[in-house]
């Protein structure tokens, strides 16, 4: 048999109350009642025990008309009064488990609508919403993390797959070419590999930062140097404009310059030929320190502006580019772990972008 739900048991309960509360009832009017009024007939001087005997055997079948009626209609009366009680504290539990069923099956779009009124019901329903809310969209993330990382290992992959059979089937000869296509790919499924490994550690806030007294402005030259060869080869011009006597700031200097070499790697990717990519330190106030990456390139749209620091986030036309997307995730996680900030700003595109990165004075 299928067991009884909230509401029956609750019901079967109230019964329960009821009946306990009715056999006292007639047991303590049985007890009181007929000794009570035999001695108001002795009182009243009414001692014929034809009459006393008549009157009695009345006064008996009164009491259990009586209290036979007024029990059934107080079991009436009760059963719709608990019907109606019931229903209201059982309702929100019996939606609040249909939903949680709903959520174990992995359907998420549950309708839980908090009653409104402040009651603790009102406020498990709020909670429980919540919670369903952002169960979905963690799901969402990771479906979407899956099917982005399925896309990014597939054309590496896919590479390697086809050289290593032509070059067994000997349809292409295993030459330095070769061998450098195999190893380009090998290198991206590397990096890819690296940078998910930080992704992961800067999400689960077990990234370690090797603390040291840095000068901002020295990390930024330091930087700008190792990116100058490339900035050379591309004929793009690469300026440094650091202010004096900058705060010295404690952060993990390897880490911030992996940061700035992703600002100078975009910066680069996206600025033409004979553009300009400045990049400078300087007191913002007395609690941070900017560090700013500006090109003159293409800029970015207002509405992307926030987006190109989700993962693999990529303007569609550099979707087959060298990145993979994941590099402006990680510099902000980088930037979060330091206690800063790494936001872009952009008139636009065909305006040229600025990266601010803000790191706290200690
Ligand atoms: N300076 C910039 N100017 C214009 N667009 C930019 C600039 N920097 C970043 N973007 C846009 O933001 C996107 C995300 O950048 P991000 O550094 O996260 O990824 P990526 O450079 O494509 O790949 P990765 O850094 O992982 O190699 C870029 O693909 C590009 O569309
Ligand atoms: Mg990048």
């Amino acid at each position: 048999m299928k067991p009884a739900g909230l509401q029956g048991r609750l019901m079967v309960a109230q019964l329960l109350v009821l009946l306990v509360a009715g056999v006292a009832l007639a047991g303590v009017a049985a007890l009181v009642a007929p000794p009570l009024f035999h001695k108001h007939l002795a009182q009243a001087g009414m001692n014929d025990p034809h009459v006393r005997a008549h009157t009695e055997e009345a006064f008996a079948q009164a009491l259990g008309t009586a209290l036979i009626a007024g029990a059934v209609a107080a079991v009436l009366a009760a059963t719709v009064a608990s019907v109606l009680v019931i229903r209201r504290v059982a309702a929100p539990v019996g939606r609040l488990v249909a939903a949680a069923r709903d959520i174990t099956a992995g359907r998420y779009g549950i309708d839980v609508r908090p009653s409104g009124t402040d009651t603790d019901f009102a406020r498990l329903e709020e909670a429980f919403a919540t919670m369903a809310g952002r169960l979905e969209r963690t799901e969402r993330a990771r479906q979407q993390l899956l099917a982005d990382l399925a896309h990014e290992l597939r054309t590496p992959v896919a590479t390697l797959v086809a050289y290593v059979d032509a070059v067994e089937d000997g349809v292409l000869p295993a030459d330095a070419t070769s061998w450098q296509v195999m190893r380009d790919q090998l290198d991206r499924l590397g990096r890819l590999v690296t940078d998910l490994s930080v992704l992961s550690a800067v999400d689960e806030d077990a990234l370690t930062l090797e603390r040291e007294d840095v000068d901002p402005a020295a990390v930024v030259a330091a930087a700008a140097a190792a990116a100058a060869p490339r900035f050379a080869n591309k004929a793009v011009k690469l300026d440094v404009h650091s202010g004096r006597d900058l705060p010295v700031l404690s952060l993990d200097r390897h880490r911030i310059e992996q940061i700035l070499a992703n600002l100078f790697d975009n910066a680069l990717r996206h600025t033409p030929e004979g553009g300009t990519v400045t990049a400078s330190a300087r007191v913002l106030d007395r609690h941070r320190v900017r560090i700013s990456v500006k090109d003159t390139g293409e800029g970015i749209a207002p509405e992307r502006l926030e987006a190109i620091f989700e993962r693999f986030h990529r303007a569609d036309s550099a979707r087959s580019a060298a990145g993979s997307g994941l590099g402006l995730t990680i510099a902000r996680g980088l930037a979060t772990a330091h206690g800063g900030t790494l936001t872009a700003t952009s008139a636009g595109p065909g305006q040229g972008t600025r990266f601010d990165l803000d790191l706290p004075v200690p």
